[in-house]
Protein backbone atom coordinates (compact mmCIF):
# COMPACT_ATOMS: atom_id res chain seq x y z
CA UNK A 1 0.00 0.00 0.00
CA UNK A 2 1.60 3.56 -0.74
CA UNK A 3 0.98 6.23 1.30
CA UNK A 4 -0.73 9.77 0.31
CA UNK A 5 1.44 12.46 0.30
CA UNK A 6 -0.13 16.13 0.42
CA UNK A 7 2.24 18.63 -0.02
CA UNK A 8 1.92 22.58 -0.12
CA UNK A 9 3.29 24.61 -2.88
CA UNK A 10 2.93 28.08 -0.99
CA UNK A 11 4.47 29.67 -4.56
CA UNK A 12 5.88 33.60 -4.01
CA UNK A 13 3.46 33.73 -1.19
CA UNK A 14 3.61 34.88 2.69
CA UNK A 15 6.65 36.87 4.48
CA UNK A 16 7.77 35.64 7.59
CA UNK A 17 5.08 36.58 10.47
CA UNK A 18 2.77 34.83 7.38
CA UNK A 19 4.94 31.65 7.31
CA UNK A 20 4.70 31.08 11.11
CA UNK A 21 1.06 31.90 11.53
CA UNK A 22 0.37 29.50 8.68
CA UNK A 23 2.17 26.66 10.46
CA UNK A 24 0.72 27.50 13.32
CA UNK A 25 -2.27 27.27 12.08
CA UNK A 26 -1.95 24.03 10.20
CA UNK A 27 -0.42 22.64 13.22
CA UNK A 28 -3.50 23.59 15.47
CA UNK A 29 -5.44 21.89 13.04
CA UNK A 30 -3.68 18.55 13.12
CA UNK A 31 -4.49 18.22 17.12
CA UNK A 32 -8.09 17.19 16.28
CA UNK A 33 -7.06 14.75 14.46
CA UNK A 34 -4.55 11.97 13.12
CA UNK A 35 -3.60 12.64 9.27
CA UNK A 36 -3.75 9.02 7.65
CA UNK A 37 -0.86 10.64 4.99
CA UNK A 38 2.30 12.54 4.88
CA UNK A 39 2.32 16.74 5.17
CA UNK A 40 5.02 18.27 3.25
CA UNK A 41 4.75 22.36 3.06
CA UNK A 42 7.35 24.32 0.26
CA UNK A 43 7.68 27.78 1.47
CA UNK A 44 9.88 30.24 -0.28
CA UNK A 45 13.78 29.89 -0.07
CA UNK A 46 13.29 32.79 2.38
CA UNK A 47 10.69 31.40 4.86
CA UNK A 48 12.52 27.81 5.06
CA UNK A 49 14.57 28.20 7.91
CA UNK A 50 11.74 29.94 9.93
CA UNK A 51 9.64 27.16 9.00
CA UNK A 52 12.15 24.78 10.05
CA UNK A 53 11.54 25.92 13.28
CA UNK A 54 8.21 26.16 13.50
CA UNK A 55 7.85 22.58 12.28
CA UNK A 56 10.25 21.00 14.76
CA UNK A 57 9.28 17.90 16.45
CA UNK A 58 6.27 17.81 14.08
CA UNK A 59 5.95 15.22 11.63
CA UNK A 60 5.34 17.72 8.83
CA UNK A 61 8.28 17.83 6.42
CA UNK A 62 10.15 20.90 4.97
CA UNK A 63 10.40 21.40 1.05
CA UNK A 64 12.20 23.76 -1.36
CA UNK A 65 10.32 25.20 -4.78
CA UNK A 66 13.58 25.26 -6.62
CA UNK A 67 17.27 24.83 -6.49
CA UNK A 68 20.28 24.63 -9.03
CA UNK A 69 22.49 21.61 -10.07
CA UNK A 70 25.97 23.47 -9.19
CA UNK A 71 27.57 23.04 -5.78
CA UNK A 72 28.47 26.45 -5.32
CA UNK A 73 29.90 29.29 -7.42
CA UNK A 74 28.90 32.24 -9.16
CA UNK A 75 25.47 31.82 -9.49
CA UNK A 76 23.99 35.52 -8.57
CA UNK A 77 20.98 34.69 -7.46
CA UNK A 78 20.70 30.55 -7.26
CA UNK A 79 20.30 28.52 -4.38
CA UNK A 80 22.31 24.77 -3.88
CA UNK A 81 21.00 21.94 -2.24
CA UNK A 82 23.36 22.10 0.20
CA UNK A 83 22.06 25.23 1.32
CA UNK A 84 18.88 23.85 1.32
CA UNK A 85 19.69 20.49 3.52
CA UNK A 86 21.27 23.66 5.74
CA UNK A 87 17.78 24.40 6.09
CA UNK A 88 16.33 21.44 6.84
CA UNK A 89 14.51 21.06 3.64
CA UNK A 90 13.79 17.23 2.79
CA UNK A 91 12.66 17.94 -0.42
CA UNK A 92 12.40 20.36 -3.23
CA UNK A 93 9.58 20.73 -6.07
CA UNK A 94 11.43 20.56 -9.71
CA UNK A 95 10.11 21.24 -13.18
CA UNK A 96 7.16 22.80 -12.04
CA UNK A 97 4.86 24.26 -14.97
CA UNK A 98 5.55 27.91 -13.81
CA UNK A 99 9.47 27.27 -14.00
CA UNK A 100 9.42 25.60 -17.49
CA UNK A 101 7.08 28.48 -18.87
CA UNK A 102 8.04 31.65 -16.90
CA UNK A 103 11.48 30.75 -16.10
CA UNK A 104 12.56 28.77 -19.64
CA UNK A 105 13.49 25.40 -17.75
CA UNK A 106 14.30 22.59 -20.09
CA UNK A 107 13.84 18.65 -19.51
CA UNK A 108 17.53 18.55 -19.39
CA UNK A 109 18.31 21.50 -17.14
CA UNK A 110 15.73 19.63 -14.90
CA UNK A 111 17.44 16.71 -15.52
CA UNK A 112 20.02 17.91 -13.68
CA UNK A 113 18.47 19.19 -10.90
CA UNK A 114 16.70 16.22 -9.78
CA UNK A 115 20.33 14.38 -10.35
CA UNK A 116 21.77 16.80 -7.78
CA UNK A 117 19.50 16.53 -5.46
CA UNK A 118 19.27 12.74 -5.36
CA UNK A 119 23.16 13.26 -5.08
CA UNK A 120 22.71 15.24 -2.18
CA UNK A 121 20.02 13.66 -0.37
CA UNK A 122 17.24 15.41 -1.19
CA UNK A 123 13.97 14.02 -2.48
CA UNK A 124 12.61 15.99 -5.62
CA UNK A 125 8.80 15.99 -6.07
CA UNK A 126 8.88 16.04 -10.08
CA UNK A 127 6.52 18.07 -11.65
CA UNK A 128 5.14 16.93 -15.07
CA UNK A 129 2.20 17.78 -17.62
CA UNK A 130 0.81 19.00 -20.73
CA UNK A 131 -0.78 22.30 -21.41
CA UNK A 132 -4.33 23.24 -22.85
CA UNK A 133 -3.20 22.62 -26.53
CA UNK A 134 -1.35 19.50 -26.22
CA UNK A 135 -4.11 18.49 -24.53
CA UNK A 136 -6.45 19.29 -27.68
CA UNK A 137 -4.29 18.11 -29.78
CA UNK A 138 -4.02 14.34 -28.24
CA UNK A 139 -0.69 14.59 -27.21
CA UNK A 140 -0.96 14.41 -23.58
CA UNK A 141 0.40 10.90 -23.17
CA UNK A 142 3.30 11.79 -25.60
CA UNK A 143 4.01 15.14 -23.38
CA UNK A 144 4.54 13.11 -20.53
CA UNK A 145 6.01 10.45 -21.62
CA UNK A 146 8.80 12.79 -23.14
CA UNK A 147 9.27 14.76 -20.03
CA UNK A 148 9.40 11.59 -17.72
CA UNK A 149 12.43 10.12 -20.05
CA UNK A 150 14.06 12.88 -20.23
CA UNK A 151 13.83 14.04 -16.78
CA UNK A 152 14.61 10.68 -15.42
CA UNK A 153 17.36 10.27 -17.36
CA UNK A 154 20.19 8.56 -15.57
CA UNK A 155 18.16 7.93 -12.82
CA UNK A 156 18.84 4.55 -11.24
CA UNK A 157 15.86 2.41 -10.34
CA UNK A 158 16.95 2.39 -6.51
CA UNK A 159 16.77 6.16 -6.69
CA UNK A 160 12.90 6.18 -8.08
CA UNK A 161 12.00 5.48 -4.32
CA UNK A 162 13.23 8.92 -3.32
CA UNK A 163 11.12 10.77 -5.95
CA UNK A 164 7.68 12.02 -6.33
CA UNK A 165 6.00 12.48 -9.63
CA UNK A 166 3.43 15.38 -9.36
CA UNK A 167 1.17 15.41 -12.40
CA UNK A 168 -0.02 18.40 -12.53
CA UNK A 169 -1.42 19.45 -16.12
CA UNK A 170 -0.86 22.94 -16.83
CA UNK A 171 -4.48 23.74 -17.89
CA UNK A 172 -5.55 22.97 -14.18
CA UNK A 173 -2.80 25.33 -12.53
CA UNK A 174 -4.61 28.41 -10.98
CA UNK A 175 -7.61 28.17 -13.03
CA UNK A 176 -10.39 26.43 -10.87
CA UNK A 177 -10.55 24.05 -13.73
CA UNK A 178 -9.54 20.71 -12.08
CA UNK A 179 -8.89 17.40 -14.60
CA UNK A 180 -11.81 15.19 -13.91
CA UNK A 181 -11.11 12.10 -11.26
CA UNK A 182 -11.35 10.22 -14.60
CA UNK A 183 -9.06 12.42 -16.91
CA UNK A 184 -6.31 12.34 -13.95
CA UNK A 185 -6.76 8.31 -13.38
CA UNK A 186 -6.28 8.06 -17.26
CA UNK A 187 -2.72 9.65 -17.11
CA UNK A 188 -1.44 8.93 -13.95
CA UNK A 189 -2.11 4.88 -15.06
CA UNK A 190 -0.18 5.70 -17.90
CA UNK A 191 2.52 6.83 -15.81
CA UNK A 192 3.13 4.45 -13.98
CA UNK A 193 2.91 1.95 -16.95
CA UNK A 194 5.52 3.96 -18.39
CA UNK A 195 7.51 3.53 -15.26
CA UNK A 196 7.08 -0.09 -15.28
CA UNK A 197 8.53 -0.15 -18.93
CA UNK A 198 11.60 2.22 -18.14
CA UNK A 199 12.38 0.28 -15.00
CA UNK A 200 10.40 -2.44 -13.22
CA UNK A 201 7.13 -2.96 -11.88
CA UNK A 202 8.25 -2.76 -8.31
CA UNK A 203 9.15 0.76 -8.96
CA UNK A 204 5.59 1.22 -10.42
CA UNK A 205 4.25 0.14 -7.79
CA UNK A 206 6.07 1.72 -5.31
CA UNK A 207 6.02 5.13 -7.02
CA UNK A 208 4.17 8.41 -5.31
CA UNK A 209 1.80 9.84 -8.53
CA UNK A 210 0.89 13.17 -6.86
CA UNK A 211 -2.06 14.97 -8.64
CA UNK A 212 -2.31 18.84 -8.91
CA UNK A 213 -3.80 21.53 -10.42
CA UNK A 214 -6.79 23.35 -8.69
CA UNK A 215 -7.04 20.58 -6.00
CA UNK A 216 -9.46 22.56 -3.27
CA UNK A 217 -11.22 20.41 -0.48
CA UNK A 218 -14.56 20.37 -2.65
CA UNK A 219 -12.72 17.91 -5.40
CA UNK A 220 -9.97 15.94 -3.25
CA UNK A 221 -11.45 13.53 -1.85
CA UNK A 222 -12.84 11.91 -5.28
CA UNK A 223 -9.24 12.54 -6.69
CA UNK A 224 -7.71 10.96 -4.28
CA UNK A 225 -10.24 7.65 -4.26
CA UNK A 226 -8.45 6.71 -7.49
CA UNK A 227 -6.28 3.57 -7.64
CA UNK A 228 -2.87 5.76 -9.07
CA UNK A 229 -3.71 8.90 -7.50
CA UNK A 230 -0.82 8.81 -4.47
CA UNK A 231 -1.55 12.32 -2.82
CA UNK A 232 -1.85 16.01 -4.40
CA UNK A 233 0.54 18.81 -4.66
CA UNK A 234 -1.96 21.63 -3.43
CA UNK A 235 -1.31 25.81 -4.58
CA UNK A 236 -4.36 27.71 -3.88
CA UNK A 237 -5.42 26.01 -1.60
CA UNK A 238 -2.91 25.36 0.42
CA UNK A 239 -2.60 29.34 1.80
CA UNK A 240 -5.36 28.94 4.21
CA UNK A 241 -5.00 26.29 6.72
CA UNK A 242 -8.89 25.24 7.28
CA UNK A 243 -8.52 23.91 3.22
CA UNK A 244 -5.00 22.70 3.33
CA UNK A 245 -6.35 20.57 6.72
CA UNK A 246 -9.51 20.04 4.78
CA UNK A 247 -7.45 18.27 1.71
CA UNK A 248 -5.44 16.87 4.48
CA UNK A 249 -8.78 15.04 5.97
CA UNK A 250 -9.67 13.69 2.37
CA UNK A 251 -7.05 11.24 2.74
P1 LIG B 1 -3.26 25.41 -7.83
O1 LIG B 1 -3.67 24.40 -6.78
O2 LIG B 1 -3.33 26.82 -7.35
O3 LIG B 1 -3.97 25.17 -9.12
O4 LIG B 1 -1.70 25.16 -8.13
C1 LIG B 1 -1.27 23.87 -8.36
C2 LIG B 1 0.21 23.86 -8.42
O5 LIG B 1 0.82 24.43 -9.30
C3 LIG B 1 0.92 23.17 -7.34
O6 LIG B 1 2.27 23.03 -7.65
Amino acid sequence: MRKKVIAGNWKMHNNVQETKDLINGIKEGLKEFKPNCEIIVCPTFTNLLTAANELAGTEIKLGAQNMFYEDKGAFTGEISADMLKSVCAEYVILGHSERRTIFGETDEIINKKILKALEKGLKPIFCIGETLEEREKNLTFNVVKNQIVNGLKNVSADNMKNIIIAYEPVWAIGTGKTATKEQAQEVHAFIRELLKEIYNSEVAENVIIQYGGSVKPENAAELLSQPDIDGALVGGACLKADSFLSIIKAC
